[in-house]
């Protein structure tokens, strides 16, 4: 079985995957840390995330055992992987793991932002979660206060409407629900009514399939 959960940033859905990957016993890939990775190991070695030839090469040498690395997960990583996904080669380079990844048994639940529609255009299940800006900006700023980092919500808000800005409309593999994809709006659940719908729509969709 495989799952394709796509949306925006703080939408929720790498908690979300994270989740029903274990209740139906599937591994779980965060496909953002692979563009992180690239922006990561390129800002490392003075690299430009605009070069699109540079970004390239990185994801061809990106080793998935690093996805682990804590430097990942940095507000800064997240800007630059929404500037080196742009760049077709990176994706294309990051095509083949995926879709490997997706591909062997027993199925996997992945989240993103083009898995229903460019990675696994074949999944069983595609949920395409979604939430207000403010309310995803309102989520980044409480994980940043529990990490007791400072939180400048008007900031992140702008990070939020920037980046959605730049994964819509970008030529490549735009952020955008598969035509076959079901729309789950989280703004108004927590992660426990948003998994539990979750769960109803898989569900469903594994009695329809069965049916057929
Ligand atoms: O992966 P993505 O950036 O879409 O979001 P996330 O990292 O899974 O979730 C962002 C935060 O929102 C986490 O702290 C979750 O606990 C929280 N949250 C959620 O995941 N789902 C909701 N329906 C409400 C809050
Ligand atoms: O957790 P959050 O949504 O903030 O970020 P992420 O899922 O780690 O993704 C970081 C950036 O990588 C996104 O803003 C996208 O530009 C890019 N990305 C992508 O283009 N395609 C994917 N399948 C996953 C991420």
């Amino acid at each position: 079985m495989i799952i394709a959960i796509d949306g925006p940033a703080a939408s929720g859905k790498g908690t979300l995957a994270r989740r029903l990957a274990a209740r139906y016993g599937l591994p779980h890939l965060d496909s953002g840390l692979l563009y992180r990775a690239v922006a990561h190991h390129l800002a490392a070695h003075g690299g430009d995330l605009a070069d699109a030839a540079a970004a390239e090469r990185a994801a061809r040498a990106l080793d998935p055992g690093q996805l682990g690395d804590p430097a990942l997960r940095t507000r800064g990583a997240g800007e630059g992987a929404s500037i080196v996904s742009a760049h077709p080669g990176v994706r294309a380079a990051l095509l083949d793991f995926q879709r490997s990844f997706a591909a062997t048994a027993p199925g996997a639940v992945i989240d993103g932002r083009d898995i229903g529609t460019v990675i696994c255009p074949d999944a069983d299940v595609k949920i395409f979660v979604t939430a207000s800006p403010e309310e995803r900006a309102r989520r980044r700023a409480l994980e940043l206060e529990a990490r007791g980092e400072p939180a400048d919500h008007a900031a992140i808000l702008a990070d939020v409407r920037r980046r959605d800005e730049r994964d819509m409309t970008r030529a490549t593999a735009p952020l955008k629900p598969a035509d076959d994809a079901v729309e789950l709006d989280t703004t108004a659940l927590d992660a426990d009514g948003a998994f539990a719908a979750a769960v109803a729509i898989v569900d469903a969709r594994t009695a329809q399939r069965r049916r057929a």
